[in-house]
């Protein structure tokens, strides 16, 4: 073989792959000792392409098959065919999408992509950016907010300045810790608000620590409501955070990496994201529950169109950006937190193309019907139980031990057991100090047959430990 059949070789590995996803265990299991051994990484095979070819084989033959109905266990499962033909068409024409020079159908398909979303969001006048993730969206988020409450930020620093103060969910993402410390907001000021019992943050705890720390010298400058909370899928409500933003002046970001996708559906929207179109901000992953290759993330801006250029802005013309003929931004980078930029717009917009918006929005109420189907079957099941009920499109469940074991500890074994047995991935989560299995329904290959098929494995896994103590 010479490097002039690659791509024809490379694709019969790549259709077998993908032909497979569905069928079989969703991965061969082996501890990393193991797979060590069987890798062999210290084989010589320079030059050599019929080897390089046995890396690509054993990658895939050891890899988790994402796409596989038995793995739900993450946010994101197997990708759009579109978005992976996107993906692969990006790297073999490899460049950064940091320029209109090197990349100038990325830039202006990133540009059309931002301006349907924003659209869709209801944002007037905004604007946007494709980040690395909703991590890094939260974060640039909050950069601007404290640039807006601290004109000097950006310039001088925090140094001198009124301590300010950010309120979260309490269960909000742990991106939000990592923002506040990189931001110099320090995550002792990251408030993190009580939860009332549907998991959603609650309101008079946020009004009260509002006023201790302004009683305190403070600036609350900051309100991140969740729309679906990573374990539990709780919404913030956004209205009355309107009004209370009304009354402080705080930023007010609705972080819905997860259960953003909501906004596809107007049905869904209404009930879970209404006003939506209010806040300040708004993230979204189109990675996760839309299924787009990962990394695929958006956040937008509500009536500041030059927000993005006035804090992210650093780099000039002298080396790498250029304007156009009547002065205009082109180059993205030049807004961004990156200077070199994955194309991601690609893949993104092949999705948005061949599934339309319809058609996501029939994916994202199709995914809420299944998690119906689940928590149905889990009350049936007499074995199981729900740890709390679902607020939307978490469901987090757990087998009953029997009387006298340890709940955690047989739910961790359960689980761990699934997929040891190669049966199936399941995430765990706490929920008010209680362990949860979260079943998370993100993957188009999974239908009411495939749930009936993991709860089966499952109740199998426990029935089995019950046996074996
Ligand atoms: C609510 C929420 N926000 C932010 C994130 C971070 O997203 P990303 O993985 O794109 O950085 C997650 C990830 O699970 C999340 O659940």
């Amino acid at each position: 073989m010479d490097s002039e059949n690659v791509f024809q070789h490379l694709l019969q590995i790549i259709e077998r792959y993908h032909e497979n996803l569905t069928q079989g265990r969703f991965v061969a299991y082996h501890e990393p000792e193991d797979l060590n051994t069987l890798l062999q990484l210290d084989e010589q095979t320079e030059g050599d392409w019929a080897k390089l070819f046995q890396w690509v084989e054993k990658y895939l033959a050891y890899a988790v098959k994402t796409g596989n109905p038995a793995y739900v266990n993450r946010m994101w499962a197997g990708a759009n065919l579109p978005s992976i033909i996107g993906e692969i068409v990006t790297a073999v024409s490899n460049t950064s999408a940091c320029t209109f020079e090197t990349a100038p159908v990325s830039t202006l398909m990133e540009q059309y992509m931002l301006r349907e979303m924003l659209n869709l969001a209801g944002f007037e006048d905004g604007v946007g950016q494709m980040t690395t993730g909703s991590s890094n969206a939260n974060m640039i988020v909050m950069m601007a907010a404290r640039n807006v409450v601290c004109e000097v930020g950006k310039s001088s620093g925090l140094f001198g300045q009124p301590r300010l103060c950010a309120f979260v969910n309490g269960d909000a993402h742990y991106s939000m810790d990592r923002a506040a410390a990189i931001l110099g907001i320090g995550t002792d000021n990251l408030i993190k608000l009580q939860t009332d019992s549907h998991g959603r943050m609650d309101l008079e705890d946020l009004e009260q620590q509002i006023v201790k720390a302004k009683e305190d010298g403070a600036i609350p400058f900051f309100v991140a409501a969740t729309a679906g909370t990573t374990v539990r899928g709780a919404y913030d409500p956004i209205e009355p955070l309107l009004a209370l933003r009304e009354q402080h002046g705080f930023w007010l970001h609705v972080d819905g990496a997860w259960g953003g996708a909501a906004i596809l559906s107007d049905k869904l929207r209404s009930r879970y994201l209404p006003y939506v179109g209010e806040a300040d901000s708004f993230t979204l992953d189109f990675h996760k529950m839309l299924g787009t290759a990962l990394m695929c993330n958006t956040v937008l801006f509500n009536k500041r169109p030059a927000i993005l250029q006035q804090i992210c802005s650093a780099g000039d013309e002298s080396y790498i950006f250029r304007k156009g003929a009547g002065g205009e931004l082109r180059d993205l980078g030049s807004q961004s937190l990156q200077c070199g930029r994955k194309v991601d717009a690609l893949k993104w917009f092949l999705d948005w193309k061949f599934y339309g918006r319809k058609g996501l929005a029939k994916r994202v109420e199709g995914y809420l019907e299944l998690c119906r189907y689940a928590e149905a079957y889990i009350h049936d099941a007499v074995e199981l139980e729900m740890v709390v009920p679902r607020e939307s499109f978490n469901v987090c469940f757990r087998y009953k031990p029997p009387q006298g074991e340890s709940v955690v500890a047989f739910n961790i074994r359960l689980r761990n057991r699934m997929q040891q047995k190669e049966r199936g991935l399941v995430g765990t989560g706490y929920v008010d100090g209680q362990l949860a299995l979260r079943l998370l329904v993100t993957n188009i290959n999974v239908g009411k047959p495939e749930l009936d098929t993991f709860f089966e494995n499952i109740l199998l896994t426990g029935r089995e430990i019950m046996e074996t103590p």
